[in-house]
């Protein structure tokens, strides 16, 4: 889906590392460790995630691409260390053959990629699938989506997040229209909630159903301010910025609904109120208001948009469903391992990743541009 930008991971949960290339970035970006770092630290946030958390601190190593703190146009690699592997190395994860046997996994958990990956690829082991497809791996997404933060916010593009919902408990609040001051209150909330009544509610609602063994999923917001109206095109629906960042979020593990702006409550209300009016203010065209989340026509328009996720509840349970051996054919209880019991506060931090790998690809294919100099003249040129 992205058209000027690449980027590729690779790397298992508990094996060596993660590796993340990302390809067609401008050049003369300021760039530094320091300022991917950040946003790693963010992902690892938030009330409800497993003892995996506590084992890693994310450091992201800028392997190429950049020279004399400015990236220089060639593909930028990343390398995240695995601490865990260490524990995983001699055994489970070892790339040779392990000197003692190592029982397999066989149960698989019903919501995970267990058992569809096994049947895929013929394993009868389903570590072999369950490595990859973990979401240790947005570690990586998270990492390269700082890198496009960094060139986002030289263009006066800010992203942020909070959550909207996890379980019953809804967040009332209204997001400032500082960006800056949404991803200030909401890193310093356990959940990301930014409706401090709500976040206790939620804080309980996630105990409660971990002392049960259960887990739960929510909803969270991702924004982005200064977006230029433009960007993507309706004239082809991979074109569309609406595809494209929809795509990006139903990419995230265990995503299973996006909408933009109003969403779902557009489908019960009436055109006059859906519609945003085009109104001229200070001398310019805008939008009385932002149904439309800023996106109509599978363009930009300007205003702030607004996307909407839907997370379900994390499949790995403490008091595990019933399974089916995939060895014996016997009834039995799924696979259990160290689990989050809910992730949403950090699924927020990697749908803004996203947002900013859509949006900065988005930029380049409008604005084009070798170096970040090239692309600001460019987009001054438009008049944007
Ligand atoms: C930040 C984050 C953390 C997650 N942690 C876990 C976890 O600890 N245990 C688990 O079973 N699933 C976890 N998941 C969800 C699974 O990765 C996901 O449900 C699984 O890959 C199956 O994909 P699907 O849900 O998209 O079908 C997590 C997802 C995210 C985004």
């Amino acid at each position: 889906m992205l058209s000027k930008l690449k980027f590729l991971t690779a790397g298992e949960s508990h094996g060596k590392g993660l590796s993340g290339i990302l390809e067609g970035f401008p050049a003369g970006v300021s760039l530094s460790e320091a300022m991917i770092a950040t946003d790693l630290a963010r992902r690892q946030l938030g009330h409800g995630r497993g003892g995996r958390m506590t084992i890693e601190t994310d450091h992201a190593e800028i392997l190429s691409g950049l020279r004399h703190g400015k990236t220089l146009g060639s593909p930028i690699a990343l390398w995240i260390q695995n601490k865990d592997w260490e524990n995983w190395k001699e055994d489970r994860m070892s790339h040779e053959q392990p000197k003692t046997a190592v029982d397999p996994v066989t149960l698989p958990r019903p919501g995970h990629a267990d058992l569809a990956g096994v049947q895929k690829f013929g394993f009868s082991d389903i570590r072999n699938v369950l490595e990859r497809s973990s979401a240790r791996e947005t570690a990586m997404r998270v990492g390269l989506g700082a890198i496009c933060r960094v060139l986002l916010r030289e263009l006066g593009i800010e992203i942020a997040s909070h959550v909207k919902q996890i379980g019953p408990e809804l967040s009332t609040a209204t997001p400032a229209s500082d960006l800056r001051s949404i991803n200030r209150a909401a890193d310093e909330s356990p959940v990301r909630c930014l409706d401090k009544q709500a976040e206790a509610k939620m804080v309980e609602h996630i105990n409660a159903l971990r002392k049960a063994g259960d887990s739960i999923g929510g909803v969270f917001e991702v924004v982005a301010s200064g977006v230029p109206a433009g960007l993507g095109s309706y004239t082809h629906w991979d074109r569309k910025l609406s595809t494209r960042i929809s795509a990006a979020m139903m990419s995230i593990n265990a995503m299973k609904s996006v909408s933009i702006g109003d969403g779902l409550d557009m489908a019960d209300t009436p055109g006059s109120k859906v519609h945003d009016e085009i109104i001229k203010e200070h001398g310019k065209v805008r939008r009385a208001t932002n149904h439309a989340g800023g996106v109509e026509g599978g363009m930009s328009n300007g205003e702030l948009i607004q996307v909407q996720v839907g997370m379900k509840p994390i499949p790995t349970l403490a008091k595990p469903l019933r399974s089916v051996d995939i060895a014996s054919g016997e009834a039995g209880s799924a696979h259990k391992e160290r689990t989050d019991a809910c992730a949403v506060p950090a699924a927020a931090v990697i749908g803004e990743a996203m947002l900013a790998l859509v949006l900065a690809d988005a930029v380049l294919e409008k604005f084009g541009g070798d170096s970040l100099e090239q692309v600001k003249a460019h987009i001054k040129a438009t008049g944007a």
